[in-house]
C-alpha cells in the first residue's frame, strides 16, 4: 500500500501531507535536539546542584558545577554554530497556519535563540566575576574567562558576580516557560493540525517528510566561527594569566651592582623569613624554608635620612618550598591563582642603592619585589645592630596580597560558605649575618 491510499484519511482540508514537507537539514536538527537535551539537562542540573552542601576542590559540589559551566559553554558555541548555519540555511517553508499564530511561533523561536546566548553568557560573566569559587576549565583543560572579567579589582567584582547570578537565575525561568510555549505548539501542530511540523526536526520519529530543501552548505563557516570563538577565548585567559613581560626581563638584569659596599654571608641557620595571614578570620603563620641572599651593605656610614648608603640587596625566594604546617594551604598556595610556581617559582626582592639609616640602628630599604612576574615597590622598614664583624637583622612589612596578584580569586573577606584569605599579609625578616 503506497501513502498515497492512506492520505485522505489525515487531512481533508489544506494542510500538506506529513510526507510532502520539507524538513530541517541534518545539521539543524541534530543541532536543535543535542542543544535541546543540553539546556534541559542543565536546567535540571542547575537546580540540582543548588541543594549539594559546597566543599573545596575535588567535592561532588565543584565536580558537578565544573560540568555544569562546560556543557554550559558548550551550548553558546553550538548556538553560534547554529545561526551561523541557519543564516546560511533558512529553514524550509513552514506549513500553512494562521498568522497570528505564525507570529508568536517566530517570537518564540526568535526569544529561544536570544535564550541559548544569554543563559549561558550570564552563567559565564557570574563565573568568571566570582571571587572565592573554583576556576572556570573547559572539561578540565583550557581556563576559560570572558575576556577583561577576571582582572578586574575585586570590589567590582563582588557585585557583578551578585548580579549576574540573579539574572541567570531568573532567565533559567525564562527560558522554562519559553519552552512551555514551545512544546505546546509542537503538541498542538502534532495532534491537532496534524500537519506534520514535528516531522521536519524529528524525522522518523514523528513521520517521514520530503528531503530538505538541499543539503546545506557552510559548515565550515558555522563550525569555523565557534572555534574561532573559542581559540579567541582560550588565547586571552593564557594571556592574561601570563607574566606580562617587562619585569621578567628585568630580573635578568641582576648583575652588576655598583656597590662598593662590604658583603655580608647570611647565616642560615639563625635567619628566618616568615609570614603570618588570616584565614576565615583566624590567624596562620608560614614560612619560607629556602631562601638565599646576596647583601653589600655600608653600616659604617653616618645616619641619614636624605641619602641613602651604600648598598645592594638582592633576596631570592623560591615559592614552591612555602611551608605552613598545614598541607592544605602548602597544596593550594603554590598553584595558579597563588604563587603559581610552575610558571613563576621565585620570587626576587632587590634593592639598588636604596637602604636609608635613619638612626644608629633603625633603616629602610626601598626596592622592588618581583613576584609571579610583576615588579612591586616595596619600603621595608629593619633594624640592624651591628657588634664587630656580626649583624643581627630584624625587619616587618605587610603587604596586600591582592595588590601583589596573589590568590586574586579569593575573596578577601567574610561572605556566606565561601573560603576567604585577608588581604594583608605580615612579613617578618630576621638575619644574622657576618661582614666579610
Ligand atoms: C531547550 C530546548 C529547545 C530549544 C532551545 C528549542 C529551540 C528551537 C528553535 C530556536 C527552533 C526554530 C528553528 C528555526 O527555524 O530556526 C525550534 C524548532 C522546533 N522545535 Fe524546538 N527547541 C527546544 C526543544 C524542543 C522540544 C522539546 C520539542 C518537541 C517536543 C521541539 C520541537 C520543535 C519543532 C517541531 C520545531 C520546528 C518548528 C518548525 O518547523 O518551524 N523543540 N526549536
Ligand atoms: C544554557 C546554558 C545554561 C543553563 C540552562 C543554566 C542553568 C542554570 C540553573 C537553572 C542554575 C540554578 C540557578 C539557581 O539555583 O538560582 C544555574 C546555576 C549556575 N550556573 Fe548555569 N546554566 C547555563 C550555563 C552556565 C554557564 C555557561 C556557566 C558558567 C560558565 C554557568 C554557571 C553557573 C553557576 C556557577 C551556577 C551556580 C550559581 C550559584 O552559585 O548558586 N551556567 N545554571
Amino acid at each position: 500500500m503506497t501513502d498515497a491510499a492512506t492520505r485522505p484519511e489525515v487531512a481533508p482540508g489544506p494542510p500538506p501531507p506529513t510526507s510532502t514537507q520539507q524538513r530541517y537539514t541534518a545539521v539543524a536538527i541534530g543541532l536543535h535536539w543535542a542543544i535541546a537535551l543540553l539546556i534541559i539537562g542543565l536546567l535540571a542540573v542547575g537546580w540540582i546542584m543548588d541543594d549539594f552542601i559546597p566543599g573545596g576542590p575535588g567535592s561532588p559540589k565543584t565536580a558537578i558545577i565544573q560540568l555544569h559551566k562546560s556543557f554550559g559553554i558548550t551550548v553558546l558555541l553550538l548556538t553560534i554554530v547554529r545561526i551561523v548555519w541557519r543564516l546560511m540555511n533558512p529553514p524550509p517553508p513552514e506549513p500553512a497556519m494562521p498568522a497570528l499564530q505564525k507570529f508568536v511561533a517566530s517570537a518564540v523561536h526568535v526569544l529561544l535563540y536570544v535564550l541559548m546566548i544569554a543563559m549561558p553568557l550570564t552563567g559565564w560573566i557570574m563565573a568568571s566575576a566570582q571571587i572565592g569559587q573554583h576556576e572556570t576549565r573547559f572539561f578540565g583543560t583550557f581556563e576559560m574567562y570572558v575576556p577583561g572579567i577576571a582582572t578586574l579589582p575585586a570590589e567590582t567584582r563582588e557585585p557583578l558576580a551578585e548580579g549576574f547570578e540573579q539574572v541567570h537565575h531568573n532567565l533559567a525561568w525564562v527560558i522554562v516557560g519559553l519552552l512551555v510555549l514551545h512544546v505546546a505548539g509542537a503538541v498542538k501542530h502534532q495532534f491537532i493540525d496534524k500537519d506534520g511540523l514535528m516531522a521536519r526536526i524529528a524525522p522518523g520519529v514523528f513521520g517521514r517528510t520530503a528531503g530538505p530543501p538541499d543539503d546545506g552548505h557552510g559548515a565550515i563557516w558555522a563550525f569555523g566561527a565557534a572555534i574561532a570563538v573559542f581559540a579567541a577565548i582560550v588565547a586571552t585567559s593564557m594571556a592574561t594569566a601570563a607574566p606580562p613581560a617587562g619585569p621578567v626581563v628585568a630580573q635578568e638584569e641582576q648583575q652588576a651592582p655598583a656597590s662598593k659596599a662590604p658583603a655580608w654571608t647570611v647565616d642560615a641557620a639563625k635567619s628566618s623569613l616568615a609570614f603570618k595571614f588570616g584565614y576565615m578570620g583566624k590567624d596562620y603563620e608560614g614560612k619560607f624554608p629556602e631562601w638565599t641572599a646576596k647583601i653589600q651593605l655600608d653600616t659604617d656610614a653616618p645616619a641619614n635620612p636624605d641619602t641613602p648608603v651604600d648598598g645592594y640587596v638582592r633576596v631570592a625566594i623560591p615559592l614552591g618550598k612555602v611551608s605552613t604546617g598545614q598541607s592544605y594551604f602548602d597544596e593550594n598556595v603554590v598553584q595558579g591563582d597563588w604563587f603559581d610556581v610552575t610558571k613563576s617559582p621565585e620570587a626576587i626582592f632587590e634593592v639598588k642603592g636604596g637602604v636609608y639609616k635613619t638612626s644608629d640602628t633603625a633603616y629602610e630599604a626601598t626596592g622592588v619585589l618581583t613576584i609571579k612576574g610583576a615588579a612591586h615597590p616595596v619600603r621595608l622598614p629593619f633594624t640592624l645592630i651591628v657588634a664587630g664583624t656580626n649583624a643581627t637583622m630584624h625587619g616587618e612589612v605587610t603587604l596586600s596580597r591582592l595588590t601583589l596578584g596573589v590568590g586574586a580569586g579569593t575573596a578577601s573577606k567574610g561572605s556566606g560558605d565561601a573560603e576567604w584569605v585577608a588581604d594583608d599579609v605580615k612579613v617578618v625578616i630576621d638575619v644574622v649575618a657576618t661582614r666579610q
